[in-house]
């Protein structure tokens, strides 16, 4: 019967320094072990409660509709397409990489009218453009971005977004799956109507939830829908009357997941946002700066570098796929490669939340230069390792 099978389940412990999950930190690891809860126990009830005060001060918002919905980020992409966009409606996307063109593809799906604001990858979508396109669009009822591309490491200003495209009538959506809880995002002062994340980024949980909060704005628009939306799991107003006082059972909540987001949350705010977005600024600069001393130049836009994701060239003489190989069998490390126009040519490199620390830095440092020499090309490690520990350390 247990033929071919491991005599017990023994993953090995990973220091994940690629594009997501971040390594879960401890106390949230703790928070899961806690008794599961029925969905409608008060004493669950009151988690909720505390869940989203929580996820409000982390998105920076007022919102009364500010949830966590069942799902990785990629259900919050698909509740924002399937709850605020009605078959012939008109979306603009700005499309900088493979996230963008995952709400391509979703949003077409719901029968939307998509208008495509293309940038090369690696650079940032001209907020210029992105009111063009809306102004020539005509009746536009959404704009959305990604905040932070995980597949090209650009962080995308955003705080113009919601101008453009109320200034249309629409409603500004934003991707903040990488970028929550790792940079600057301030979701009332922006006045964005709907921004979805994860929990395996920044918050270091499992994967397994998507935080969202959605506008007053946004709540009218799904209440002035002509049809109910055709998508009944995500379907904001029944989510709604869960979350709300009302209480009503829509499915049945996964609880140790809603514990470990409560514990990620907490450690967050404990942290305090400005200290975690610095934090995660430092790193990235650390690590940006032993990239290129190792002669592996930065592939997104200087000034617009995403803190919790860093894409930077393969050496040339290395292979991607051995040397990913090697960091995660020698040294239990995982990186990312790269996608789409990025296949074999960029590593992808994440310090996110718990996992953005000055030993991760000089650890993967370290570990590429010794993947490369393993395939005979050699980089100066010293110059690697001293350009980091100079901004990491203040004696260095
Ligand atoms: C920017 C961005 N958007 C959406 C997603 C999809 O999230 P998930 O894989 O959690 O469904 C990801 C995943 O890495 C992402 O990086």
């Amino acid at each position: 019967m247990n033929e071919g099978l491991s005599p017990e389940l023994n993953p090995p412990v990973r220091t994940l320094l690629g594009p997501g999950p971040s390594g879960t930190h401890p106390r949230v690891y703790r928070a899961m072990a806690a008794p599961v809860l029925g969905h409608l126990d008060p004493a669950y009830l009151q988690i909720m409660n505390e869940v989203q005060l929580m996820l409000r001060a982390a998105f920076r918002t007022q919102n009364r509709m500010t949830i966590a919905l069942p799902g990785t980020g990629t259900s919050g992409m698909e509740a924002a397409m399937a709850n605020l966009l009605e078959p012939g409606d008109t979306i603009v996307i700005g499309v900088a990489g493979y996230f963008g063109e995952r709400m391509v593809e979703m949003a077409g799906r719901y029968g939307a009218q998509v208008v495509r604001v293309d940038t090369e990858w690696g650079t940032i979508v001209e907020p210029a453009r992105l009111r063009e396109a809306v102004t020539a669009a005509g009746r536009v009822k959404a704009v959305a971005i990604v905040q932070g591309e995980t597949s090209t490491g650009v962080l995308q200003p955003v705080q113009e977004i919601a101008q453009i495209a109320h200034a249309a009538g629409a409603l500004a959506i934003v991707d903040a799956v990488t970028s929550f809880c790792t940079c600057e995002l301030a979701v009332d002062e922006w006045e964005l109507d709907y921004v979805y994340s994860c929990t395996q980024k920044g918050l270091s949980c499992p994967p397994g939830l998507s935080p969202i909060t959605v506008s007053e704005r946004a709540m009218h628009a799904v209440a002035a829908r002509r049809e109910r939306p055709s998508n009944w799991y995500l379907d904001l107003t029944l989510l709604d009357k869960y979350w709300g006082p009302e209480r009503v059972y829509h499915h049945t909540a996964p609880a140790s997941m809603t514990y470990a987001l409560h514990e990620g949350l907490r450690v967050v705010l404990e942290e305090g946002l400005p200290a975690r977005v610095a934090r995660h600024a430092r790193h990235a600069t650390a690590l940006h700066a032993a990239c290129v001393a190792l002669g592996m130049p930065l592939v997104a836009q200087a000034g617009h570098r995403l803190p919790p994701l860093t894409t930077v060239q393969i050496p040339e003489g290395v292979d991607d796929a051995q040397a990913r190989g090697a960091l995660l069998r020698e040294r239990n490390i995982e990186i990312g490669g790269g996608l789409g126009a990025f296949r074999g040519k960029a590593w992808r490199i994440g310090l996110m939340g718990h996992t953005s620390t000055a030993e991760n830095v000089l650890l993967v440092i370290g570990a590429l230069v010794e993947a490369a020499a393993a395939q005979g090309v050699t980089l100066d490690a010293a110059s690697g390792l001293g350009a980091a520990a100079s901004l990491l350390f203040a004696a260095a």
